[in-house]
C-alpha cells in the first residue's frame, strides 16, 4: 500500500494525512442532521445548514488559484513568523503536521517553533455549529509571547448569487459585535430570519468583520495585513465583504497549554423574536450554543458523544478477515461515505458546487440502501420524501429541493429508469426493517396536498410507468435518458448553449430503448412481485408477467450474440452491438441483465460477463463502454463530448462496476468478483499520486484506459458507487443478505478468504456469525428471531 501522503489508523477510524500538500484537497465531512461542512486537509472548505445553496454560510471559491483557498483560519505570529496550524493559507514550512480525517471531526495538529497548535473540528449533535477546539501547547524550553487569530469569511447566504450579483452584494453586508461574539446579520432586516455568529469562549484582545480592513486591499488570505503587524483594526464591516476575526495576545510558560473553544453557529429566530431593539438582532440562541461549548469538560463531551453516535452506527455490521484492506472499507469507510452521500445527495463536495444540484430521484433512492441498515428511520423519511414528488403517471423530477423538498426542473424530467428505483429503494428498507407498513402511507403527488395515495399505489404505477411506455422492440422506452445520463437519445442538439439534461427536443415516434431500463425491470419486476405476494396483493401475477414478456423481449432483440446490447437509438439503430464501430459494449446493461439472470439458463450471463472482463476490465476497473468514442455523435448526445477515457465516454464510473461485481457473484465466478472489487476500491490503491483524490472514499470516475492519465481519480465522495459497492461487498462478496424473514448467508469470495467473521444487527437481533467458505452455492438461511445468536456457517 502507497503511503507517500498518509495512512489509514484502523483503531480510531482516522485516515491520517502527514504532508499538507496533498494530490488535492482530501476533505472530511462534518455534521449528521442539518448542519454540515466541508473540511479539506489544510483546514479549507465550508458550512451550511440544511441547503448548499440557499443557506450557504461560510464563502467559498471553487474556481480560485490556488485552489481551496478560504476556510477557518487560525493564524499564530509568533515573532516574524506567521503560521497556520493546517499549514494553508500561509504555508510557513512547519515542523510537525498531521491531519487526522475521523468520523465527522478533522484533526490538525501542527507545530512551529516549539509551539504546537492542535485544532479539532466538528459539529455537534444537536447544534447548528461547527466548535474549533484549539489547544496550544509551548513545547520548548522558553517563555513564549505570541499572537493568534481567528478567520473566516461570510458568504451572503445565497451561494448562487453571492458569486455573481455583486452590485448589490456589496452594499448589503451588516454585522454586529458584540461581548465574545461577531455575528453576520446580511438581510436579516428584510425576508431573512436567520443569522450566524462566530464566538468564543474568552474575552478577545481585538477584531475585525470587514476584509478590507483585515487582510488590506492587495493582500490575500496568506498575508493578512492585520496579523503581520500584530494589530486588529476593530473594523465593523457595512457593506463589502464582512468576515470574523479574533485576536488575542497570548503567552505560554514551557510546556504550558491552553485551549480555546470557538463556536460557529446559524441561528434561525421566530417573527416575533427576530430583534431586541429595531435593527438589533436577538442574540439568545447565539449565546445559548456558546453557553454550551464554553468549557473544555463540555467540548470533550460533546466530542464523545459524538465517537459515541459513530460507534452505534458502525457497530451494526462489522467484518474481521484476513484482508485488512477489506475490513476497513466495510467497516470504517464505506459505511461512512454512505452516510455522507446519503446527507448530501450530489449537492456539495469539491466537485459539486452546491449550486447545482438537489436530491437526484434515482440518487436519493439508491444511496438510502447504503444507509438503512444504520438509521432505518432517516431511509424510511427519504422514500416518503422522494415519492411525494412524483406525478400521478408514475413519472418524477429529476431532484428536488432540500430546503424545500420540492421537485424542480433545474435538470429536467422524463428520465425513464427513475421510477424504478422507488421500488428498489422501499424493497431495500422493508427487508432490512420488516416494516411492511410503510406501504400504506398516504404520499401525495407533486406534493399536493389532497392527492395522497399508498406508497404502495406509488410503487404500483413506478412499476407501470415502465409497461406504459414500451419502444417497438417491447423494451423499455428510455425517455430523456436512463441511468446514463449522458446517452440522450431524443436530444439532438447543435446548440452548445442547451443543456444535454434538459434538451429532449425529438421524442414523437421515438424508438429509443434501454436495456439497462430492461434489466433493472426485469431484477426489481422480481422482486416488486415477491413483495406483493407477501401482502396477498393479487397485482403479483400480473407483475411476473410483465417480467416474463421483458425477459423474452430481451432474449430476443437486446441480445447481440456475446453480450446485451446497450440501446435502441431514435431511429430504431443499435446501440452497444458488435455492428458499431465504437461503443460496441457498454457496461450497465452487462451489469442489470446478469443481476437479473436474464438467459441465464442459455448461458448469456456468463457470456456477458465474460465479454465485460475481455472488452471493459483495464488494471483500475472496467470501462463504461468501450471502444470510447472519438467524435460527437449528435443522436447520442452528451456521452459523446467527453474525452476518451473519461466520465460517461468510457471512464471507469465506478458506480457500476458493482452491477458487474453483483453479476459476477450471482454467477458464482468468485475470482472475477473480488479482483473486480479490489481495483476500484480506494483501500487497495497502490498510488496515492496518481489517483490524486482521497485514498480512503470511492470515486465517481477514475480515468479510464483510454484517457491521458488512466487511474486518475475523479468526483469523489457524493456518488452511488458508495451504496452499490456497500451492497456489493456486505450483500454478494460477503454474502449476508436482509430478506423479509430474516438473513439468508450466501458469500461468493475466493477461498483463500473464506473464513471470516461478521457480526450483522439485524432489526431487533445481533448475529455474531463464523462464517466458512468453501464455495458451496445456494446460501443458509437464518430466520430472524429477536436476541443475540452466535452462529457457525459451513458452506
Ligand atoms: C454528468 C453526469 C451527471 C449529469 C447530471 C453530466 O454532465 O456527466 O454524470 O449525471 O451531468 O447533471
Ligand atoms: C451521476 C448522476 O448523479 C447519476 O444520477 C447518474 O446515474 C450518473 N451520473 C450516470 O450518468
Amino acid at each position: 500500500m502507497d503511503t507517500s501522503f498518509g495512512y489509514f489508523d484502523d483503531a480510531a477510524r482516522e485516515y491520517v494525512i502527514t504532508r499538507p500538500d496533498t494530490p488535492w484537497p482530501w476533505i472530511n465531512y462534518l455534521g449528521t442532521e442539518d448542519f454540515f461542512s466541508l473540511i479539506s486537509n489544510t483546514a479549507g472548505g465550508y458550512c451550511f445548514c440544511r441547503d448548499a445553496k440557499f443557506r450557504r454560510i461560510l464563502r467559498y471559491r471553487y474556481n480560485g488559484v490556488p485552489m481551496d483557498a478560504g476556510g477557518r483560519y487560525y493564524y499564530i505570529k509568533d515573532g516574524d513568523t506567521v503560521w497556520n496550524p493546517g499549514w494553508k493559507p500561509c504555508k510557513t514550512p512547519l515542523d510537525r503536521y498531521e491531519c487526522r480525517h475521523g468520523m465527522g471531526y478533522s484533526r490538525f495538529i501542527g507545530e512551529k517553533d516549539g509551539l504546537q497548535a492542535e485544532l479539532t473540528c466538528w459539529v455537534p449533535l444537536g447544534h447548528r455549529c461547527e466548535v474549533h477546539r484549539l489547544r496550544l501547547t509551548n513545547t520548548g524550553t522558553a517563555r513564549k509571547s505570541f499572537q493568534l487569530y481567528s478567520f473566516v469569511e461570510w458568504c451572503l447566504w445565497n451561494a448562487s448569487t453571492d458569486m455573481e450579483n455583486f452590485q448589490r452584494n456589496l452594499s448589503t453586508g451588516e454585522v454586529e459585535v458584540e461581548g465574545r461574539v461577531l455575528y453576520h446579520k446580511t438581510e436579516y432586516r428584510e425576508r431573512r430570519d436567520h443569522y450566524a455568529f462566530f464566538g468564543v469562549n474568552r474575552p478577545f484582545d481585538g477584531f475585525d468583520t470587514d476584509r478590507e480592513t483585515f487582510l488590506g486591499m492587495y493582500n490575500g488570505f496568506e498575508a493578512p495585513q492585520q496579523v503581520l503587524s500584530g494589530t486588529s483594526g476593530n473594523s465593523v464591516a457595512h457593506g463589502w465583504s464582512p468576515v470574523a476575526s479574533h485576536r488575542f495576545d497570548m503567552a505560554l510558560e514551557p510546556g504550558q497549554r491552553d485551549e480555546l473553544l470557538f463556536v460557529l453557529g446559524y441561528v434561525e429566530n421566530p417573527e416575533d423574536e427576530k430583534f431586541t431593539e429595531q435593527q438589533v438582532i436577538n442574540k439568545r440562541r447565539a449565546l445559548e450554543m456558546m453557553e454550551a461549548f464554553s468549557t473544555p469538560a463540555q467540548a470533550e463531551a460533546s466530542l464523545a458523544a459524538l465517537r459515541a453516535f459513530w460507534d452505534g452506527l458502525l457497530s451494526r455490521f462489522t467484518v474481521a478477515s484476513a484482508v485488512p484492506e477489506l475490513d476497513r472499507t466495510v467497516n470504517i469507510w464505506n459505511q461512512y461515505q454512505c452516510m455522507i452521500t446519503f446527507f448530501f445527495s450530489r449537492s456539495a463536495s469539491y466537485f459539486e458546487s452546491g449550486i447545482g444540484r438537489g436530491m437526484g430521484f434515482r440518487d436519493s433512492n439508491q444511496d438510502l440502501t447504503g444507509i438503512v441498515h444504520m438509521i432505518p428511520e432517516r431511509a424510511r423519511q427519504r422514500i416518503i420524501d422522494i415519492a411525494s414528488t412524483q406525478f400521478p403517471d408514475g413519472g418524477c423530477y429529476h431532484q428536488y429541493q432540500p430546503l424545500s423538498k420540492r421537485g424542480n426542473n433545474d435538470i429536467g424530467g422524463g428520465f425513464n429508469d427513475d421510477p424504478l428505483w422507488l421500488i428498489f429503494g422501499t424493497v431495500a428498507y422493508i427487508k432490512e426493517t420488516g416494516d411492511f407498513g410503510i406501504l400504506q402511507e398516504p404520499v401525495p403527488f407533486d406534493n399536493q396536498p389532497g392527492t395522497e395515495v399508498s406508497l404502495l399505489e406509488h410503487l404500483k404505477i413506478s412499476f407501470s410507468h415502465v409497461t406504459d411506455n414500451l419502444g417497438p422492440h417491447g423494451l423499455p422506452l428510455i425517455g430523456r435518458a436512463d441511468w446514463n445520463d449522458c446517452l440522450n437519445l431524443n436530444c439532438f442538439s447543435d446548440n452548445p448553449d442547451e443543456s444535454f439534461q434538459t434538451t429532449e427536443n425529438q421524442s414523437e415516434g421515438s424508438q429509443a430503448e434501454s436495456l439497462m431500463i430492461a434489466g433493472l425491470f426485469v431484477a426489481e419486476g422480481k422482486d416488486f412481485a415477491e413483495l406483493l405476494e407477501r401482502i396477498g396483493d393479487s397485482d403479483a401475477a400480473g407483475v411476473k408477467q410483465a417480467v416474463a414478456a421483458m425477459e423474452a423481449a430481451v432474449k430476443k432483440d437486446g441480445w447481440d450474440g456475446e453480450w446485451f446490447l446497450r440501446a435502441y437509438d431514435f431511429y430504431g439503430r443499435k446501440i452497444g452491438s458488435d455492428e458499431c464501430a465504437e461503443g460496441k459494449v457498454f457496461i450497465e446493461s452487462q451489469g442489470w441483465c446478469t443481476m437479473a439472470r436474464i438467459g441465464a439458463e442459455e448461458g448469456l450471463c456468463d457470456k456477458a460477463l465474460d465479454s465485460a472482463v475481455k472488452y471493459l476490465e483495464c488494471d483500475y476497473g472496467m470501462v463504461l463502454n468501450n471502444p470510447a468514442y472519438t467524435a460527437y455523435i449528435k443522436d447520442y448526445g452528451e456521452i459523446s463530448t467527453y474525452p476518451e477515457g473519461y466520465k460517461e465516454n468510457a471512464g471507469i464510473f465506478c458506480h457500476n462496476n458493482p452491477w458487474v461485481i453483483i453479476g459476477e457473484a450471482m454467477a458464482g465466478r468468485a475470482d472475477a468478483a473480488w479482483r473486480h472489487y479490489c481495483k476500484i476500491t480506494p483501500a487497495f490503491c497502490q498510488d496515492q499520486r496518481l489517483r490524486k483524490v482521497e485514498p480512503y472514499v470511492f470515486c465517481q470516475m477514475v480515468a479510464g484506459k483510454d484517457a491521458a492519465r488512466p487511474g486518475e481519480g475523479k468526483n469523489s465522495w457524493l456518488t452511488g458507487t458508495a451504496a452499490w459497492t456497500w451492497k456489493a461487498v456486505s450483500e454478494f462478496l460477503l454474502g449476508v443478505k436482509p430478506q423479509y424473514d430474516g438473513l439468508l448467508i450466501d458469500p461468493c469470495l475466493p477461498l483463500p478468504y473464506g473464513t471470516y467473521r461478521v457480526h450483522r444487527r439485524f432489526r431487533d437481533a445481533e448475529y455474531d456469525l463464523n462464517i466458512h467458505y468453501t464455495g458451496r452455492r445456494g446460501g443458509c438461511f437464518l430466520p430472524y428471531e429477536a436476541g443475540s445468536h452466535t452462529v457457525d456457517i459451513e458452506l
